[in-house]
């Protein structure tokens, strides 16, 4: 398709998911079908009003763009800082809001300590530790947990295995148990979510991917291991399309072994996506639009998040920024908080 055509045809899809959402998308009490939330950043959460009433006005769901990290909660082994989750939760209760909790086991944004985590024996008296350290303070104030994120490893699409990390040396996949089972234990009514990126694209990696993630939650189904839902991070890459039977075809095997699905990162990676405006923020829309669509053609997800709510505050140039030099578009507002068009493509489907 040419990009004129592309463009007509995505406005024309929107219009028309627009029209659906009109009539059927939102509650009688006018509340969204699907409560919409979006990454909160520490900082601009205290010190830009602006910021803090677009959260209010369009977000049901908040979680932290870090804070709950253990690099951000874990100074050293035997503290925990809890300021940054403790605001948020404020700052969510004052509006009537809920908070996700981001994440309980991650390779990632660990802090320097643990590398001294060695046997199997410590590393499991830690994970547990800090799990019900974390998750018994926000019992029944966060109801939905990233237990495990990001579990699948990113070298290979041939075989895509278990990522590396503290917990996967020490302990391997049994690492994705403790911290289900101990998360379970001390708040069973919460929603126990593992998150993952890289599994929406029309590749073979990301095939490869949403195969390997199945088997995983087959396994763990197998062990008895509690688990609830499947959080699609879809950090989407603009210039792919989405493989939208792929997805719908993961989203229908996690269903017939009861598991849910959400959205818990969305934002389209537009380092590549032409310059102009116009254009760029319809090919953004239109990937959120299919990625939806091919979730919704199976059931609801349980919430759609995206990683920010405006362009002002977006983690996407650290690793995506433009060879142009022209800002990125990643997210539903603009960096005045204008809504673009992802955020209709999102309200579309949330009734919001
Ligand atoms: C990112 C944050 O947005 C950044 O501010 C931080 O510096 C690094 O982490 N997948 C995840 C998120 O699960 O935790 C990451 O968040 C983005 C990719």
């Amino acid at each position: 398709m040419r990009r004129r055509e592309f463009v007509a045809a995505t406005a024309a899809a929107t219009l028309a998911l627009l029209h659906r959402g009109a009539t059927d998308g939102a509650t009688a009490a006018g509340q969204p079908k699907i409560p919409f939330g979006a990454a909160v950043r520490d900082g601009p959460l205290q010190d830009d009003e602006a910021y803090r009433q677009a959260l209010v006005q369009y977000c049901q769901l908040v979680v932290g763009e870090g804070g709950l990290k253990w690099v951000d909660l874990r100074p050293d082994r035997s503290s925990f800082d809890f300021h940054q989750p403790d605001r948020l939760l404020a700052f969510a209760r004052q509006n009537g809001m809920k908070m996700r909790g981001h994440t309980l086991a991650w390779y990632a944004a660990m802090p320097e300590w643990t590398n001294a985590i060695t046997s199997a024996a410590e590393a499991e008296r830690e994970l547990t530790t800090h799990i019900e350290t974390v998750v018994g303070r926000y019992r029944g104030e966060i109801p939905s947990w990233d237990v495990v994120n990001e579990p699948l490893s990113d070298d290979s699409s041939a075989s895509v295995g278990l990522r590396d990390s503290v917990w996967a040396a020490a302990l391997g996949e049994r690492y994705v148990d403790i911290a289900l089972r101990t998360a379970h234990a001390v708040d069973p009514r919460a929603q126990l979510v593992i998150n993952d990126y890289g599994l929406e694209a029309a590749t073979e990696k990301a095939r490869a991917r949403r195969l390997s993630l199945l088997d995983l939650v087959r396994r763990l189904r197998d062990r008895g291991t509690p688990l609830d839902a499947v959080g699609f991070q879809a950090h989407l890459p603009g210039d792919l399309d989405i493989d939208t039977d792929g997805v719908s075809q993961l989203v229908a095997d996690l269903k017939s072994m009861d598991i849910e699905v959400l959205v818990t990162e969305l934002d389209v990676i537009d380092d590549t996506l032409p310059a102009e405006i116009i254009e760029r923020d319809a090919i953004v829309a239109r990937r959120v639009q299919d990625l939806l669509g091919a979730i919704l053609s199976v059931t609801q997800p349980t919430a759609i998040l995206t990683w920010g709510l405006t362009d002002r505050y977006t983690w996407v140039p650290i690793w995506y920024k433009r060879g142009d030099g022209k800002p990125n578009r990643p997210l539903p507002l603009t960096d005045t908080f204008e809504p673009k068009p992802m955020m209709q493509a999102i309200q579309a489907v949330t009734g919001g």
